[in-house]
């Protein structure tokens, strides 16, 4: 599961889909992170569930909640936009959805599915990754909370305290939000022994 924050996304579909990037906020960084967290060479991963708070004007905060999305929906940032534009437009389209609401209406959505959780800040300067995925063995649940273009800004860190968080280091350097959600799945793969 990935919990990501967007502070510059619009929050109204009336957007370009070809231009994410500039009419929309930089909703392009979140398309790719939809992309990433899915989207295998050959189907998607199945099991995960990707939230993104939604904060730039005109209506925020908004969560976008992605769950068993349909694999066209996938295919590139366009299709992934378009399906956003939807999902804001209708409330849910193809295993998007959007709802009023802030990083605690997502802790509460994660929390009532029940299980252990363990939340995995992902931060440059913490914890190496494989120490913290030997910590989480046999959890039931992992959230990956992460920034975008940004990192997230200490008031949303806090909201996460209540889950207890480890904050967990890729390396030194900072890669981008989507590259990073590659990463975390990679070792989180080879810790399930795939
Ligand atoms: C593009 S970065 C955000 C800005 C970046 N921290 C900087 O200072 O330029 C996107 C997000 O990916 C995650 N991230 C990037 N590199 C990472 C690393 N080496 N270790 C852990 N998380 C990382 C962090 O959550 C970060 O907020």
């Amino acid at each position: 599961m990935f919990i990501t924050k967007s502070y510059t996304a619009r929050t109204a579909p009336d957007f370009s889909p070809l231009s994410a990037a500039s009419s929309a906020g930089r909703l392009d960084v979140i398309c790719r992170c939809v992309i990433s967290a899915f989207k295998m060479s050959h189907g998607l991963r199945s099991s995960v569930t990707f939230y993104a708070v939604l904060a730039g004007p005109p209506n925020p905060p908004l969560v976008l909640k992605v769950s068993e999305p349909e694999e066209e929906l996938l295919r590139d940032e366009v299709t992934v936009a378009e399906a956003i534009a939807n999902a804001m437009r209708r409330g849910h389209y193809g295993g998007f959805k959007v709802f009023k609401g802030d990083l605690s209406k997502v802790l509460a959505d994660l929390t009532s599915m029940g299980g252990k959780i363990a939340c995995l800040v992902l931060s440059e300067a913490g914890e190496d990754v494989l120490g913290v995925c030997e910590r989480i063995r046999g959890v039931d649940v992992i959230a990956i909370a992460l920034g975008t273009q940004v990192d997230l800004d200490p008031r949303d860190l806090k909201v996460l305290e209540s889950l207890r968080p480890y904050y967990c280091s890729l390396g030194p350097l900072s890669y981008l939000a989507s590259h990073a959600i590659v990463l975390i799945n990679y070792f989180l793969d080879l810790m399930s022994g795939c």
